[in-house]
């Protein structure tokens, strides 16, 4: 599959006869909201973990030099808890392009922190995506996140702020910690 994903992920759903649509919210969508919604909360969704498992050739990396970002892998029993996002439909031109490297939208039932349970779409880098680079011990992830940068910025701060979103929702994700606690100190 090619990595930009944009052409696919209009085609996947039509969201064009919804007043609103939900969206699950568990990487960079948690700690950089840049575009309007009309309310969020923290949600849940299970048999899922978050995983550095993706490359970045647009945002925390380029094309010759990929960053490492989350994708969603599938694990049973697992729970992963994000930022749920109710949004108008027409703020998927903006969510498909900026999550166009491999992203595709899936349809998920979610539990909003209000104990109510949505359907919506979260966007996954599923194995088969051309960017996707898979496991590694966290010492080599960290390293990698360590030295990447692209057009958002360094990839370190990807980590650190979602680790910090995360602390400030109270989860503490284990895969997200270790790497933090692996990360070579700034230069
Ligand atoms: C997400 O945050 O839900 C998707 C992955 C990302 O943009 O970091």
């Amino acid at each position: 599959m090619s990595h930009d994903t944009i052409a696919i992920n209009r085609q996947r759903q039509d969201l064009s006869q919804h007043e609103s649509v939900w969206l699950f919210g568990y990487g960079s969508l948690i700690f950089k909201a840049d575009f309007p919604y009309i309310q969020r909360q923290p949600a849940k969704i299970v048999g899922w973990s978050r995983r550095f498992w993706q490359g970045s050739h647009d945002h925390r990396g380029t094309p010759e030099a990929p960053g490492r970002v989350l994708t969603l892998i599938e694990t049973p029993g697992e729970r992963c808890t994000g930022m749920a996002y109710e949004v108008k439909p027409e703020v998927f031109e903006h969510l498909d392009h900026r999550e166009k490297n491999g992203y595709l939208r899936f349809t998920t039932p979610m539990t909003l922190a209000d104990a109510s349970v949505v359907d919506g779409l979260v966007y996954i880098a599923t194995e088969d995506n051309a960017a996707f680079l898979g496991p590694a011990s966290d010492a080599e992830i960290a390293a990698h996140i360590a030295k990447a940068k692209g057009p958002s910025g360094p990839n370190r701060e990807y980590l650190t702020k979602l680790s910090d979103a995360l602390r400030a929702l109270g989860v503490h994700d284990p895969h997200i910690e270790a790497l933090r606690d692996h990360l070579p100190k700034a230069d």
